[in-house]
């Protein structure tokens, strides 16, 4: 799967969008929070988002982001189906770092 992240550095105030390469089978019954996981732990340490690890069950909505266009929530949106995803920032939010907003 191709995966499009958009950056953000407030310390330069550089935006820039980041292409990786996630193998379908590590996608396999993932949610988009998952995919986040595995980029952070295999592609990119430094993408900053929101992971509530008390949540993560689509009730706090501090994981909202932009999902090919649409606003979702990261933890309970599944990745099945999707060939290329791009995930932003919330519309509509300060962007404080990546797809971290407020
Ligand atoms: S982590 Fe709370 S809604 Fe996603």
């Amino acid at each position: 799967m191709k995966v499009l992240v958009d950056r953000y550095d407030p310390e330069n105030g550089e935006k820039r969008t980041d292409t990786f390469e996630v193998p379908e089978s590590a996608c396999e019954g993932m949610t988009v929070m998952g995919l986040l996981g595995y980029l952070a732990l295999h592609c990119d340490p430094t993408i900053a988002y929101y992971h509530h690890s008390v949540c993560d069950h689509g009730i706090c909505g501090r994981c909202t982001l932009s999902v090919n266009g649409k606003t979702r929530l990261a933890c309970i949106t599944p990745l099945e189906g999707l060939k290329e995803v791009r995930l932003a920032p919330a519309p509509g939010r300060t962007v404080v770092r990546d797809l971290v907003t407020r």
